[in-house]
């Protein structure tokens, strides 16, 4: 009755950006992702008898509050699929800084529902794991997979068709991402809020709908053609339309701090110079910077030389979910 799974961070190119329903986390659109090798989770599930509560340890410390009940409400979907009333102990090592502004609840709970699915006997295929790991964090489902993964937002209102498929494995095509990290603090407005505030008041947000479709399309001819400047235009487009949609909203925000803006134009003059290199932005201050493994070098060092920045941390393709 014991499990262990590592699960790797995603970096969507194509964001997930509304709930259609917050209870089973169903997305108002289809997305599209990037797994990385940088960043990933490792948990141990193991169920046992004796126990007459579910234990979380994060990072060598035990959990509460917030933390502990997201896991153990994630603990009772697997134990009601599994028709078994048995509590858990549950060690989960986070390879994700948080400080390079990835969520870590991609890998976190792509990571949880794998070892736990397995160690309560489940033996789920890719597509009811990602089905699963959606209900803890939507962002998560497409983390089951290596390389690029597509959620499927799917029709029904069960969420029985929402859940990740492959789009290419890790090995497909070596394109990198540098997580430029900001001096700026913690974001104000998590990304839960900030969906729902969109989706609830921004007049921005049909028209964000409304162009997913042409983006999903045009992203995966280019990852099919291996056509970086096709991605790239496209993922930093997408990126701009979503973050659009907050300056809608009501009462409006942003994500963005000064050195934000710093880093984009910086990313557009190199692209002046003839250098292929796009952004992404999720939901906080930090750029993810899209380049060809050859550009690395030069990225780094001028990305980092911009005041506000206090890291680069660089990323290849990564794995999807591994059993331990
Ligand atoms: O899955 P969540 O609740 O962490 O939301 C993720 C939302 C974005 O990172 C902004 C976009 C995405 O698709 O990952």
């Amino acid at each position: 009755m014991k499990a262990t799974a590592k699960a790797h961070t995603n970096i969507a190119l194509i964001k997930y950006w509304g709930k259609r329903n917050e209870a089973i986390i169903l997305p108002t659109n289809n997305s599209l992702s990037l797994t990385l090798d940088g960043y990933y989770t490792t948990t141990t599930v193991e169920f046992d008898e004796s126990l007459s509560q579910d234990q979380f340890i994060l990072d060598e410390q035990i959990a509460s509050g917030e933390q502990y009940n997201r896991v153990t409400a994630f603990l009772d979907i697997i134990r009601q699929m599994a028709g078994k009333q048995l509590f858990a102990n549950v060690t989960s090592v986070n390879e994700v800084p948080t400080a390079a502004g990835f969520a870590s609840s991609a890998s976190g709970f792509a990571a949880l529902a794998a070892a736990g699915s397995k160690a309560i006997g489940l033996h789920l295929s890719e597509k009811e794991l990602s089905r699963l790991t959606r209900r803890g964090s939507g962002s998560a489902c497409r983390s089951i997979y290596g390389g690029f993964a597509e959620w499927e937002m799917g029709m029904r209102e069960d969420g029985e068709d929402s859940y990740a498929i492959p789009i290419a494995p890790a090995n497909y095509w070596d394109i990198r991402v540098a997580a430029v990290v900001l001096s700026a603090t913690k974001k104000s407005v998590s990304s839960r809020a900030g969906m729902r505030r969109t989706v609830e008041t921004s007049p921005f947000f049909q028209g964000w709908l409304d162009s997913i479709s042409y983006d999903l399309a045009e992203i995966k001819q280019g990852i099919k053609a291996r056509d970086f400047q096709q991605v790239g235009e496209i993922a930093e487009a997408n990126c701009m339309k979503m973050h659009a949609t907050t300056l809608g909203a009501k009462p409006p925000f942003t994500y963005w701090h000064d050195t934000t803006l710093v880093v984009m134009q910086k990313v557009w003059e190199m692209r002046s110079q003839g250098i292929p290199v796009y952004f992404t932005i999720d939901a906080g201050p930090n750029v993810k910077v899209l380049y060809l493994p050859e550009h690395e070098a030069y990225i780094e060092q001028t990305l980092g030389e911009l005041q506000g920045v206090t890291d680069i941390r660089l990323s290849k393709p990564g794995q999807g979910i591994t059993y331990i």
